[in-house]
Order: C-alpha cells, then sequence, then structure tokens
C-alpha cells in the first residue's frame, strides 16, 4: 500500500472519528493507539476495507507516512503529549509536523513549540470543536503553529472541516505559537457561558409551570427561521428536554443529577483572563456555577437551613415571560461573547497572537459547539471594525442593547423573586452596567480605602460632569496621597 498522507495518534472517540473524517475526504491515514486493541478493533471495525493503514508499532507508524511527516495526536492533554512527542522526535526527520489537536493548555502549546522548533520540527497546536458528530462529519478547527506548518495541512483541514451557510470551511489559520489553543479554550469558556445562561432561562421557564415538554417547544421557537437565538446549543437543549423518562411517568432531564462536571478548558479561560486583567464575568459565573453544583452535600445541608424565596407564583403571563426570557438571553449572550472577544483581544495583543477577531468568529459559525445564527453578525461587526474597542460598541448589538436591556433586568429580577439563583445572567447584565460606566463609585471609594489604609495613592477626575482623569500638562497621570494621621489631613502629589 502507499504511504499514508496523514498520521493519528490515539483511538479514543475524537481521533477515531477526526481519522474517518480525514480518510472519507479521499487521504490514506495511518492510525496507531498506545494499548494495541484500540487499534485492531478500529481496523476491524469502522477502518476495514478503507484507506488506513493500522500500524502497531510507533516505527512502523512513522516510516508509514509521506514525507514531510504529519503525526496528529489526538490524545488526553497534558503528560500523554509530552510523552508521545518524546518518543516521535528521534524517529522523525527536520521539517515534519506534529499537531496537537486536543484541548491542550496554550502555554503547554508555546512550550512545546519552542522545544521543537530547536529541533527543526514543526508543530501546530488546533482546537478541534465539535464533539464525536463534529469530527467524523466536520469539526470547526483552530490551527496555530508556524504558518510553513500550516501550509502543510491547510488543504486536509479545509477538506474536513465543517462548512458554514455561505459554504466557507470552518478553519483557518488562527496565528503563532498558542494561539489556536488559546481560541479554543476561549471557544469553551465562551460555551460554559452559554450553557449557564441557557441553563437559568430553562430554570425560570419551569418556575412558570412549563414541563419539559413545553420547554423544549419554546426553545424550538427559538431555534426557528431566522430567530436570533438560533444555535446549535439552543437545538440540543430543545431536543434533549423531550426526553422522556426510560421508565415510568415523565421527562428524563427532571430526574438528571444537578451536577455539571467539567475537563477544565472553562477554568483556564477565567485563569487567562485574571492573569490579563481582562474581566469576563459571565464565564466565571458558569464556571463558578459549575463548582457550586458539584458540591451537592452542601447544598443538600445550606437548604435546610437558609430560608430563600421559593415557589411563588409569578405574576407575568407565560407569553410576556417568554418573550422576556427570549431577548434577555439574547443580550446576555451578547455580553458574554462581547467579554470573550475582549480576552481574544487583550491576549493577541500580550502573546503576539494577531488574532483577527471577524475571522475567528467566521470560522465558529459551524461545526463547532457554539455555532450560531449570531456569530454571522459578530463576523460582520468586526468586518465593519476591526478596531471595536467592544463588541458592545457594534452598533449591530448596542441598538439592541439600548432597547431592550430593562428586559434583562426584569428577568433577573423576576427569577429572583421566585428564589432562581442567575449568576450568568446578572453578571452580563452588571458587564453591561459597568462597561458603560463613566465613574465607578465603588472603584473611587476602594481607591480611597487602599490610600487610608495602605498609602497606596489614588488618581483623581475633574470632578462633577468630567470623569477624565486628571495628566499633567504632559499627559502623564497626577497622583496623589493623603496623610491621614497628619493633623489637617494634607494632600500631597506623589511623584513616583
Ligand atoms: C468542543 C467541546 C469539547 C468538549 C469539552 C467539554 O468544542 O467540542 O468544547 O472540547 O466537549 O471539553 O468540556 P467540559 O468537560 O469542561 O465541559
Amino acid at each position: 500500500m502507499d504511504k499514508a498522507d496523514i498520521g493519528m495518534i490515539g483511538m479514543e472517540v475524537m481521533g477515531r472519528s477526526l481519522a474517518l473524517n480525514i480518510e472519507s475526504r479521499g487521504y490514506t491515514v495511518a492510525v496507531f493507539n498506545r494499548t494495541e486493541s484500540k487499534t485492531r478493533n478500529f481496523a476491524e471495525g469502522p477502518a476495514k476495507g478503507k484507506n488506513f493503514i493500522p500500524c502497531y508499532e510507533l516505527q512502523n507508524f512513522v516510516k508509514s507516512l509521506k514525507s514531510p511527516r504529519k503525526i496528529m495526536l489526538m490524545v488526553k492533554e497534558g503528560a500523554p503529549v509530552d510523552g508521545f512527542i518524546e518518543k516521535l522526535v528521534p524517529l522523525l526527520d527536520r521539517g515534519d509536523l506534529i499537531i496537537d489537536g486536543g484541548n491542550s493548555f496554550f502555554k503547554d502549546t508555546i512550550r512545546r513549540n519552542s522545544e521543537l522548533t530547536e529541533k527543526g520540527i514543526f508543530f501546530i497546536g488546533t482546537g478541534v470543536s465539535g464533539g464525536e458528530e463534529g469530527a467524523l462529519k466536520g469539526p470547526a478547527i483552530m490551527p496555530g503553529g508556524q504558518p510553513e506548518a500550516y501550509k502543510l495541512v491547510e488543504k486536509i483541514f479545509s477538506d474536513i472541516s465543517a462548512k458554514a451557510q455561505d459554504g466557507e470551511p470552518c478553519v483557518t489559520y488562527i496565528g503563532p505559537n498558542g494561539a489556536g489553543h488559546f481560541v479554543k479554550t476561549t471557544h469553551n469558556g465562551i460555551e460554559y457561558g452559554d450553557m449557564q445562561l441557557i441553563g437559568e432561562c430553562v430554570w425560570v421557564l419551569k418556575k412558570t409551570g412549563m414541563n419539559a415538554e413545553e420547554i423544549a417547544s419554546t426553545m424550538e421557537q427559538w431555534n426557528g427561521g431566522n430567530d436570533i437565538l438560533r444555535s446549535y446549543l439552543i437545538e440540543i437543549t430543545a431536543d434533549s428536554m423531550k426526553e422522556k423518562k426510560k421508565e415510568g411517568e415523565g421527562y428524563l432531564v427532571d430526574v438528571v443529577a444537578d451536577i455539571t462536571r467539567m475537563k477544565g478548558t472553562g477554568t483556564w479561560t477565567v485563569q487567562s483572563a485574571m492573569e490579563l486583567l481582562v474581566p469576563i464575568p459571565t464565564i466565571a459565573a458558569a464556571v463558578f456555577s459549575r463548582e457550586m453544583s458539584q458540591d451537592k452535600d452542601l447544598r443538600l445541608q445550606m437548604a435546610k437551613i437558609l430560608k430563600t424565596p421559593e415557589g411563588k407564583k409569578l405574576r407575568e403571563s407565560k407569553k410576556k415571560l417568554m418573550d422576556i426570557a427570549h431577548d434577555a438571553l439574547y443580550i446576555a449572550k451578547i455580553s458574554s461573547y462581547a467579554q470573550g472577544f475582549a480576552l481574544l483581544q487583550a491576549a493577541s495583543k500580550k502573546y503576539g497572537f494577531d488574532l483577527k477577531l471577524g475571522q475567528i468568529a467566521k470560522i465558529w459559525r459551524g461545526g463547532c459547539i457554539i455555532r450560531a445564527q449570531f456569530l454571522d453578525e459578530i463576523t460582520k461587526a468586526y468586518e465593519e471594525n476591526p478596531e471595536l474597542p467592544n463588541l458592545l460598541a457594534s452598533p449591530k448589538f448596542s441598538g439592541f442593547v439600548n432597547e431592550n436591556l430593562w428586559k434583562l433586568a426584569k428577568f433577573i429580577d423576576i427569577a429572583h423573586r421566585s428564589g432562581v439563583p442567575v449568576l450568568g445572567m446578572a453578571s452580563s447584565y452588571d458587564y453591561i452596567l459597568q462597561i458603560a460606566c463613566p465613574v465607578m463609585v465603588s472603584a473611587q471609594v476602594a481607591a480611597f480605602q487602599r490610600d487610608y489604609f495602605g498609602a497606596h495613592g489614588y488618581f483623581k477626575i475633574g470632578g462633577e460632569g468630567q470623569p477624565e482623569i486628571v495628566k499633567d500638562p504632559e499627559g502623564k497621570i497626577r497622583e496623589f496621597h493623603i496623610e491621614w494621621m497628619v493633623d489637617g489631613r494634607p494632600e500631597k502629589e506623589i511623584t513616583r
């Protein structure tokens, strides 16, 4: 048999599905797995009669590949990735390419990239989104690494990727180094945010007395036609909520345990945001809510101690509430994406990723978990103005927000009155209030407190109606301190 166009290491569900996808586009794929039986099962099962070269030794696997070799790792992030790289390097030639397609931490990718560059081996860290079905039929792909390395796989990636409604492939060169994995991690953070916001909506709708099926059909409406909420996550929420219990009456969702686990990419998103000083409260709220969900014992215990508002009949009609929930969810989503894109913008600057935000929104339109109608609007917003200071500044979104923000406030109020915690929705709402706030009084107070207890200094603004920071004629911000313990509390200007 001819040599393979690409090699796939890792025969778990994502590796298998991607390998099948690549082969189905006319490529020959060599496959390898640490546990031999997995390769054998694949070879004798779904791969039978197709253009695969199953390999049971790494040396043979490497030998079976066309030069320059392209090897994709679909293994668990962390030590397994390093382990395979270590074993592969002595078997490879300069100019060969290793691709890590797992959900790796971007700083690991940066490290691996520099280690492999020293050895003359190309490295791509790529996000692959879309789960099993996406991997098989067309995922969104977010590759980062050397541009020359990307050239080696551009065609394969383009062939296997999802295609957006306009036929454009959902893959683009993201940027150097860890750019691809950073973007994938942020995608996952946004995914957490979306899931949280949808979950909060379902909870409030449930408080109106709607059952799972009724909520599902509301979500189906929201996913119909050109609805602004139309998205994969809304679609699967609707579809899954209709599922009946396998035994007895009722819906399965009502007996699913209220525990959301996580593998960690959402947490990385929040950690990165912390490091970059970018507020992403909705995504953080989603991570915190998953954490709270996991402490079931504590919640059962505390539920017996604290009295929270509960079970009050909602005053609003179902119809009115559905309209409010729909627009509230959309605004909360805009806010959450604005946070996610702000994070991308900051990371691009700090790590030299040179991210094209419009391109990223564009490839997220299909294949990935957050694929949605709405990403078309984000693409257009960045095409119109790539220098947007924040997504919420785009007239595409600010108009809707200005007109309907009250609905998000109302939604949060209704939720709180009926005892539904809406950490995600409230964070989205408050993010909008904060970002559009010329003077944050809470920050004035805290700045002053810091000066009082720690002589940390404070800046000043012009005064009432003059929110700008006071600067000297050279444009340098002026800094002050009050000697709080001295009689008369004199104010001094600090020069550093
Ligand atoms: C995707 C998903 C995928 C996976 C998440 C689940 O883009 O296809 O995001 O990467 O389903 O890792 O993440 P949690 O376990 O953290 O929810």
